[in-house]
This record gives structure tokens, sequence and C-alpha cells, in this order.
């Protein structure tokens, strides 16, 4: 009996280019960011940071889903299994860092109800600052195997 086993493999010409093009997302992270560290408690506009928190979930859906739709594939058979193993890894850590985004954006809509909002505020800013740190490895480490994939298809000559 044959058994069929089913890879995780990526494109690496699709996957850098959605990396190249999407601009809005890394300009939202960082005016996210940047709203979250310089500001006060006093001066943070709570209804301005939960759309930006609203846009940055949109927009991170859409990077992820684009990956996923081009960059990321399955197929029965694999040239290189030491690249498909971090390409499942990867692409499972997209639902992992979607849902901690969404829960940062249901924390952020919190601000605009809660008594003491400024007791949220900081454990806000200090989440996302880990959820940023978490998303740079990703993409990091998503670029490291475009390379390596890159570097392996020249060198087998495909
Ligand atoms: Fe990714």
């Amino acid at each position: 009996m044959a058994i069929a086993m089913r890879m995780v493999s990526i494109n690496p010409a699709f996957l850098q280019e959605i990396k190249e093009d999407h601009h809005e997302l890394r300009q939202l992270m960082h005016h996210t960011s940047a709203m979250l560290d310089r500001s006060g408690p006093e001066e943070i506009e709570y209804k301005r940071l939960v759309e930006m928190f609203s846009k940055l979930r949109d927009q991170l859906a859409m990077h992820f889903s684009l990956e996923e739709a081009y960059g990321y594939y399955e197929d029965a058979i694999s040239i290189a299994p030491h690249l498909c193993r971090r390409a499942e890894r990867l692409q499972g850590q997209h639902f992992e860092l979607f849902g901690e985004l969404c829960r940062l954006a249901e924390m952020s809509e919190q601000l605009l109800y809660h008594e003491q909002p400024k007791t949220l505020l900081g454990g806000l800013a200090g989440d996302y600052r880990r959820f940023q740190v978490r998303f740079r490895e990703h993409e990091s480490q998503e670029r490291d195997l475009i390379l390596e994939a890159m570097n392996d298809d020249i060198g087998t000559g495909d």
C-alpha cells in the first residue's frame, strides 16, 4: 500500500514579492507602536488606537491570506524535506500570531469602556511589544527560508 505524504512547501518568488509589497502593514505596525510608546496615557486618543488595531488586524489577515494562497502550497512530493518542516512550522505560526493580534484588538476596545483605562494601557503596550518581536522573528525566518529555497533551486539546477 502506497502512502502519499503531503508536505508544506513554499514558492519563494511569490512569498518574497508579497513581503516587499506590504508597505501598509509595516507602516501600521510602526505607527501603532509609536502611539503606544511615545504618548503618556493622558495624550492617547483611545478611539484612534482602537481604529489602528482594527486596521492592523485587517492588514495582517490579508498579509497571511496572500502568503498562504500564493507563497505556501502542499505537495505530495518534496525534494527538500528539511525546508518543508520549517515551512510547515512557519505556516502554523500565522494562526497563532493572528489570534494574538485579535486579542490585542479586543483589549484596545476595552479601553473605551474601562473605568481605569490607564491600567489596561500598560499591559496592552507590553503585550504589543512582545507580539511585534514574535512577528519580526517570523518574518525574518520566512526570509531565511526564501533565500535557502532559492539557493536550493539554483543548486539543483531546477
Ligand atoms: Fe508568514
